[in-house]
């Protein structure tokens, strides 16, 4: 336990945000959301109705997480949930990763708002248009380990869209009605048709007692489930009979697992398996089958879906608090 002190108060992340790298509202004034409304009207619908981050300080699992972490005496006196707000947004407004996390304090040092705007907004916006501003949140390793607990951009530079420059912007900012950049930041709880055309299963083989497929991840950009410890992917096959009744089931999973950090017992620590379907990649499945079923598989049915399981950060699918939609469905007759 000493041991681990000393290194957590080297903790990357903590550093980022006390040298201002990850954007820190704390300095000036926020103005709030709706300051913005009246004249980006789109941009704040999209914002509030449909991302993530527009609740990224108020929903259960972040209040939950954020109690049990501060709970712990030594992580509390370390970092504090100061660490937490840095990247989910501002405590003081209370809405999550607003305008001003990622455009900046619209009244720093209380200047005069139009004036502020004029210099800060309208010289352009190339910075935020690379896919490093994303990253600065959605990368995080544990400062012990050195292991990856969320990490989507390091996911991105491996990738196709990665290497050829295809940013986070162009796939999630992708202008829709307007020709403005779309600020909906669609995910699986909010917009469950993003997910078509991802997955593609192929070479199906039985050569009873063995089943085998491969499933391809088509997103050129990132692996499936996307980043950390909070979100599993499963697939769930059911083969049935003749009749169309199910006579065998299995939950097939994908995703990132940790062992959790000794003695605090509730961060990532060490990631112990990784079952991601990485961009690109082409992953066999094979499926043994109970002899006693020779002869009654007519047919089977492969569903996906995503289970959430950042309650506990440790991807128990039984611990999910929300399971979504089916996001892939096939039916496949032998
Ligand atoms: C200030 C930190 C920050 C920045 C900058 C940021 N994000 Fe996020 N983002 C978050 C947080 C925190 C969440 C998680 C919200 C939640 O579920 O509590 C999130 C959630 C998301 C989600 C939804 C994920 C889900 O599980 O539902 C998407 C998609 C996303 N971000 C994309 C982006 C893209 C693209 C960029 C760059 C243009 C970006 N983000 C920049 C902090 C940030
Ligand atoms: C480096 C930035 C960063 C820090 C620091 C951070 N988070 Fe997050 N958190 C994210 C991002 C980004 C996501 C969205 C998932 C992703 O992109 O991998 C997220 C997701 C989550 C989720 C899952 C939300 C959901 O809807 O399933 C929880 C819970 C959470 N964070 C809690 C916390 C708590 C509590 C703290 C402080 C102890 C914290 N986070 C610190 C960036 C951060
Ligand atoms: C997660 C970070 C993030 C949040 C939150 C965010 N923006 Fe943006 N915004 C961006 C990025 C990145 C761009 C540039 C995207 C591009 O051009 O590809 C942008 C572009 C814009 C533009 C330029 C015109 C356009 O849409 O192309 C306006 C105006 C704007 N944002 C206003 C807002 C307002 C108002 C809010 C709050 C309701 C907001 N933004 C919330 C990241 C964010
Ligand atoms: C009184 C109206 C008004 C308010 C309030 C306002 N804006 Fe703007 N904003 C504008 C106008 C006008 C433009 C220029 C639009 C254009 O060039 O298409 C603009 C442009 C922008 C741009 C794009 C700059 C570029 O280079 O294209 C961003 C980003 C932006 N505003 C962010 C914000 C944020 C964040 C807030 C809230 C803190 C806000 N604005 C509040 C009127 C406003
Ligand atoms: C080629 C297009 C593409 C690029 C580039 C891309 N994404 Fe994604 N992203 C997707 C698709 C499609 C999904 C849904 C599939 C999934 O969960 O992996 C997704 C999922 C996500 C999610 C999880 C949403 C959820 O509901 O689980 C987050 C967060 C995210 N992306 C952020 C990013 C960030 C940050 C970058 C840049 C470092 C990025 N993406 C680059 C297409 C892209």
């Amino acid at each position: 336990m000493l041991a681990i002190i000393p290194a957590l108060t080297a903790c990357n992340v903590y550093r980022e945000i006390q040298d201002g790298k990850i954007p820190n509202y704390e300095v000036g004034t926020q103005a709030g959301a709706d300051a913005c409304r009246e004249c980006h009207e789109d941009q704040y619908d999209e914002w509030s109705i449909k991302s993530a981050h527009a609740i990224a300080t108020v929903n259960r699992p972040f209040l939950d997480f954020k109690t049990k972490f501060t709970n712990v005496f030594a992580f509390n006196a370390m970092m504090g949930e100061e660490m937490c707000y840095a990247c989910h947004g501002s405590k003081l407004v209370n809405e999550g990763v607003n305008c001003e996390t990622c455009h900046g304090i619209a009244l720093p040092n209380d200047e005069d708002f139009e004036k502020t705007h004029e210099i800060k907004y309208k010289p352009g916006l190339e910075k935020m248009r690379q896919a490093d501003f994303c990253a600065d949140c959605h990368n995080m390793n544990n400062p012990i380990t050195g292991d990856l607990i969320l990490s989507l951009s390091s996911e991105w530079e491996r990738s196709n869209a990665g290497k050829n420059g295809i940013t986070c912007q162009a796939c999630h900012m992708k202008p829709r009605e307007s020709d403005e950049a779309y600020h909906g930041f669609d995910s699986l709880s909010r917009n469950v048709e993003i997910y078509n055309d991802i997955l593609e299963i192929n070479d199906i083989t039985m050569k009873f007692p063995e089943f085998e497929f491969t499933i391809v991840n088509k997103v050129s950009g990132h692996a499936i489930p996307a980043s950390g410890p909070s979100r599993i992917m499963v697939m769930e096959i059911s083969f049935r009979n003749a009749k169309g009744s199910e006579v065998y089931k299995v939950d097939h999973t994908f995703g990132k697992y940790f062992d959790l950090m000794p003695v605090f017992g509730i961060m990532p620590y060490k990631l112990k398996e990784n079952t991601q379907l990485q961009s690109d990649e082409v992953r066999l499945v094979k499926i043994t089958l109970p002899s006693s079923l020779q002869g009654k598989i007519s047919e089977l049915m492969i569903v996906m879906r995503f289970y959430d399981v950042s309650d506990d950060h440790q991807g128990d699918i039984n611990k999910a608090h929300t399971i979504s939609k089916p996001f892939f469905k096939k039916r496949i007759v032998l």
